[in-house]
């Protein structure tokens, strides 16, 4: 089977690395191109690996000239909300600057396929739920001001350049491969199903749920969590489609289903059969009360079917979790 070369770039990180797995399982040749900044080399389970940053665009011109590469995965942008907020200089140099390099190297060699990571944070606090994709892009932090300017690029190449892209607005990316090889691994980790987890492994002495005074039905935040393969099986039939000559799309990647923080604890709880302690705390700031997903476009354009829900999500997290817990 001969198919096509993908170059996966933040190819060891949490997303990144499942995807990987994903496209070498299904034949696809995979070259991963990480600087390890964040992401790690145990999480990389193909033997093309180059250490290298986007910034460095002689190294990527050499990657180009050297493979024949179809089509360019970008998983490779910092993801802290509130690092952003507190450094917007590292947020715009590496998601948009970076970005803004790659895209044009690509143009340079002639690749005209990119998939491009976004998020829900380009929406800010919708003006309704479920959110659409066609609703206004209105982010409040730096972090979803980087993906939305990243967007108005793509936009703009493919219309003046032809570069075909399909830009994934992820919601809350959780759980882990089945095997149990790759999961998810941040340092610092800050997102609440890792954390709650870790809380019943005993690395953390409790959990906090920041915020109970929300207009919600049980005072705390609502997100919609969907599983990493599923969102890298969207990836790959956003790939495949504009192999097929389709057109550049935006498409929500989420469950369409929303669960609490106490809802979460609570699953969390059941799954791991262990009691921990929780605590009530103040707000972060930056949060949304509600993120909920409408995903019916990929449903229909992509074909997108979600195989995993919340159970799995937290089951496969906690098998991951457990398997590599602190010693
Ligand atoms: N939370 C807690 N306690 C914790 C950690 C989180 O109560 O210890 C709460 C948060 O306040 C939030 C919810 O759990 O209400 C989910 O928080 P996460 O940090 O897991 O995820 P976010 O929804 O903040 O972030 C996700 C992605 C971001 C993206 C954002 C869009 O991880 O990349 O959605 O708003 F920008």
């Amino acid at each position: 089977m001969s198919k096509d070369t993908i170059l996966v770039v933040g190819g060891a990180g949490y997303i990144g690395s499942h995807m990987v797995k994903m496209l070498d399982e299904k034949g696809y040749n995979v070259i991963v191109y990480d600087n390890l900044s964040t992401g790690f080399e145990d999480l990389i389970l193909v033997d093309n690996f180059i250490k290298g940053d986007i910034a460095n665009t002689r190294k990527l011109d050499k990657v180009f000239s050297e493979n024949d590469i179809d089509a360019v995965m970008h998983f490779a942008a910092f993801t802290q909300v509130g690092e952003s907020m507190k450094n917007p200089q590292k947020y715009y140099k590496n998601n948009v600057v970076n970005v803004y390099k790659l895209l044009n190297r690509m143009l340079k060699h002639d690749i005209e396929y990119f998939i491009f990571s976004s998020s829900a944070a380009v929406y800010g606090e919708p003006e309704s739920i479920p959110i659409r994709e066609y609703l206004p892009r209105n982010p409040i932090n730096t972090y979803g001001k980087t993906k939305a300017m990243v967007e108005d690029i793509l936009e703009d190449y493919d219309r003046a350049y032809d570069l075909k892209y399909s830009s994934l607005r992820y919601f809350n990316a959780a759980g882990a491969d089945e095997s149990s090889k790759i999961g998810e691994k941040h340092d610092p980790e800050t997102h609440l199903i890792p954390l709650v987890l870790k809380t019943a492994l005993n690395e953390r002495e409790k959990i906090y749920i920041f915020g109970t005074d929300y207009k919600t039905k049980d005072g705390t935040c609502i997100r919609d969590y969907i599983h990493v393969n599923d969102l890298a099986s969207a990836h790959l039939k956003a790939m495949e489609r504009l192999f097929e000559g389709e057109s550049s799309e935006v498409f929500n990647l989420g469950s369409g289903k929303g669960y609490s923080v106490r809802e979460i604890i609570e699953k969390s709880k059941q799954i791991t059969g262990i009691d921990f302690e929780v605590e009530e705390a103040g707000r972060r700031p930056g949060d949304p009360p509600v993120l909920i997903a409408e995903s019916k476009k990929a449903d229909m354009l992509l074909g997108w079917q979600r195989k995993y829900s919340l159970e799995d999500i937290i089951r496969t997290a906690w098998q991951w979790h457990k398997r590599n817990q602190r010693s």
